[in-house]
């Protein structure tokens, strides 16, 4: 009988090599100081990084929220900037890198606005944060209408979170659109019963992502680590693994190329 890597990674005969070798990305965070409810100064910041370093983390994107009616995109590109500045001096080299980012909030309009600039650098991928509640009617629709018209990827933000209104279909249907990623938190597959009916429940896919959604050392601290850990365990978390190196490994090579053109 032939057994193929997948086959082999599955059956745990072998661990995929790309986690230890390459690190993580943790895809969600809020580690930027003083900007949203995410790291209070620059000391949590720190904390918050040199932990996810320490759980095999090499890449970090900092996410912070952006809600239309609230913010515009010019401000808070410059508040953004801003509260890299004040981390800048304070990145090590035992820490990973820092890509920036936004996590947008999907509200009803929305594609009226460019969205493009909050787009996670180096690519056309944009973090987008469901409304919490049941899939509203227009969701569909303003989501179609942003990648239709800025020609953006979108990365769904911790759908883990949606169990509970959304069905199997309406995953099915965000996922059908055009190279979507689906990035799930951290904190959902390291609480191994949870993690269970994330198997279950969520879209059969190769286009996933992982992140912390950090935002403090407390109770929303990274547990990239544990996740990998719970994963190791089990067939359908070394399948979850191996497709999330993979797709990690896909992005990171978008960011640097459009690094080395610079
Ligand atoms: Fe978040």
């Amino acid at each position: 009988m032939v057994v193929t890597r997948e086959d082999a990674i599955i059956s745990g005969m072998i661990m995929s090599t790309a986690v230890s070798d390459a690190g993580l990305t943790d895809f969600h965070s809020h580690c930027l100081p003083n900007l949203d409810d995410g790291a209070s100064d620059v000391a949590m910041a720190v904390a918050m990084l040199r932990a996810d370093a320490q759980q095999g983390v090499d890449t970090v994107v900092a996410t912070p929220h952006f809600y239309i009616g609230q913010h515009n995109v010019p401000t808070f590109l410059q508040d953004r900037q801003a509260a890299y500045e004040q981390l800048l001096p304070h990145l090590t080299e035992d820490m990973p890198r820092v890509l920036l980012g936004a996590e947008v909030l999907i509200r009803e309009g929305i594609s009226r606005f460019d969205l493009r600039p909050l787009c996670l650098e180096g690519t056309d991928i944009l973090l987008v944060e469901m409304p919490f509640s049941a899939p509203p009617y227009w969701l569909l629709e303003e989501l179609e209408r942003i990648v239709d018209t800025q020609g953006v990827t979108l990365m769904y933000a911790h759908l883990d979170r949606y169990l509970s209104w959304y069905s199997h279909n309406h995953f099915e249907m965000l996922m059908d659109l055009p190279d979507a990623i689906m990035q799930v938190n951290a904190d959902s597959i390291a609480d191994k019963k949870y993690f269970g009916s994330l198997c279950r429940h969520l879209p059969d896919t190769r286009r996933m992502v992982l992140g912390s959604d950090m935002h403090n050392m407390d109770y929303r601290s990274p547990r990239m680590g544990q996740a990998v850990k719970v994963m190791s365990k089990s067939r359908d978390g070394r399948l979850w693994l191996e497709r999330i190196v993979q797709m990690t490994e896909r992005l990171e090579r978008q960011v640097d190329n459009t690094e080395g053109l610079l």
